[in-house]
């Protein structure tokens, strides 16, 4: 078919990655008789937290004879999760699940022959009906299925606190960097501390995806991780100059915070703006901070930046029954509305009932049926995990140095070494 395994996953985008249903078991638990699921994850606090809950709740209903095991490692985005997860499976001591980026971040662990083909259940379970069919052939990787996705997420999405905003006469959202620059200005010339909260590397590594997307548009932007687009192309170096220009408006001291951390500088009327990922609308809430707006980042017009969680049976997992019951559990419309109704994000089955949701998510759900999908780096649905974090490196080194053509010749190079592999 003229693409490598991993090339062929990132150009069909992976997209719909969503979820299924299942709960069956039928396999032995190993032979250690656990009757617990450890499960592995970064939502640790918040609307994260919340979306686990509400997952948990379903499960003790669902596979009662279970017991759930909090496994979670907390720093967002998996910071430092995934260095934990690592040692533990090269130790041969892995969780009964874990969580991963659908997309190129979970053919890691499929290369490296470290989670299980769960392709038979989703006939069991019945996902193949539940999702659709190109969501389907998308997480087919040489005929075989190795998770089950729990929901949808969207990264390009700005937020921001209202009262700011109106304290300094900005009525309407940005359309496009021109006036986000604009905006950024007002709130300067009031006195807001940090016109646009950011934090560390990874959450530097986001804005300057949205930034991309805006500069090369969606076709070109994920040229970028399927190595059609170079990057050394002036379009990049463009992108680069805006996003150190947006930089200039953001709090000096980003690199020491997490993405809660440039949160709370929004919900502390210390900041205007925030481009984070969709779990912010769920963190919000679940702070009851409710004074909050949001819209797609500024030039990204009708792109919808995808990425999902989803869960794995690790090769070696001490209870596959009780793993099994939990994927089930992931993949069911019961267990899928639990979670995302308080997660921010959105089902990946098609049978969800939109008035189901909070208002956000009703919004995403339309967006995400209409939009132009592209996949994202610092949430492995674009780029494997060596790649990712060779640009987080990039990012950081770039916060405190500011030279832009050593970042591009960082990024040029990042891709040189992992595209197509
Ligand atoms: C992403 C993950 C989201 C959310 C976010 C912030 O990588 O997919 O579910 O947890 O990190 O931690």
């Amino acid at each position: 078919m003229g693409f490598t395994r991993r090339a062929a996953v990132a150009v069909v985008g992976v997209a719909a990655l969503l979820t299924a249903s299942a709960c069956g078991g039928s396999d032995s638990d190993g032979g250690t008789g656990s009757k617990n699921v450890e499960v592995f994850t970064w939502w640790a606090d918040g609307g994260e937290k919340a979306g686990l809950d509400g997952l948990v709740g379903v499960f003790g209903t669902a596979c009662a004879g279970q017991t759930f095991q909090n496994g979670a490692v907390a720093g967002g985005a998996g910071a430092n999760a995934k260095s934990v997860l690592a040692s533990r499976l090269q130790q041969n001591d892995p969780p009964d699940t874990f969580q991963a980026h659908a997309g190129a971040e979970l053919l890691d662990y499929i290369n490296a022959g470290q989670v299980e083909d769960i392709s038979a259940d989703y006939d069991g379970w019945g996902l193949k009906q539940a999702f659709p069919a190109g969501l389907i052939g998308n997480l087919t990787v040489d005929g075989k299925i190795y998770s089950v996705p729990a929901n949808i997420h969207r990264a390009n999405v700005v937020w921001s606190n209202k009262k700011v905003l109106s304290g300094a006469g900005i009525t309407a959202d940005p359309k496009d960097l021109t006036e986000f620059f604009a905006a950024l200005d007002k709130l300067k010339a009031k006195g807001v501390k940090a016109p646009l909260a950011l934090g560390k590397d990874w959450t530097q590594l986001m804005l300057f995806e949205s930034v991309l997307i805006s500069d090369l548009g969606a076709e070109k932007f994920t040229g970028l991780w399927q190595g059609k687009t170079d990057w050394n192309d002036a379009s990049v170096t463009k992108a680069i100059a805006d996003f150190q220009r947006l930089q200039t408006y953001s709090n000096s001291d980003r690199d020491a915070l997490d993405w809660t951390d440039a949160e709370k500088l929004v919900m502390d009327g210390k900041a205007g703006y925030q481009l984070m990922g969709d779990w912010e609308a769920a963190d919000l809430d679940a702070k009851g901070f409710k004074d909050y707006g949001w819209f797609t980042f500024p030039g990204n017009g009708t792109t919808f930046q995808w990425l999902a969680d989803s869960f794995v049976l690790p090769k070696g997992a001490k209870n596959p029954d009780g793993t099994k019951c939990w994927l089930k559990t992931v993949g069911s419309a019961d267990g899928q509305k639990a979670f995302n109704t308080k997660k921010g994000s959105i089902p990946a089955r098609t049978d969800a009932n939109p008035a189901d949701y909070p208002k956000y998510q009703q919004s995403a759900m339309a967006d995400w049926k209409s939009a132009t999908q592209v996949p994202s780096c610092a949430h492995g649905s674009a780029c494997s995990q060596g790649w990712q974090q060779a640009a987080n490196s990039a990012l950081g080194a770039f916060s405190t140095n500011q030279d832009a053509a050593a970042l591009q010749k960082a990024l040029a190079a990042a891709a040189q070494q992992y595209a197509g592999k």
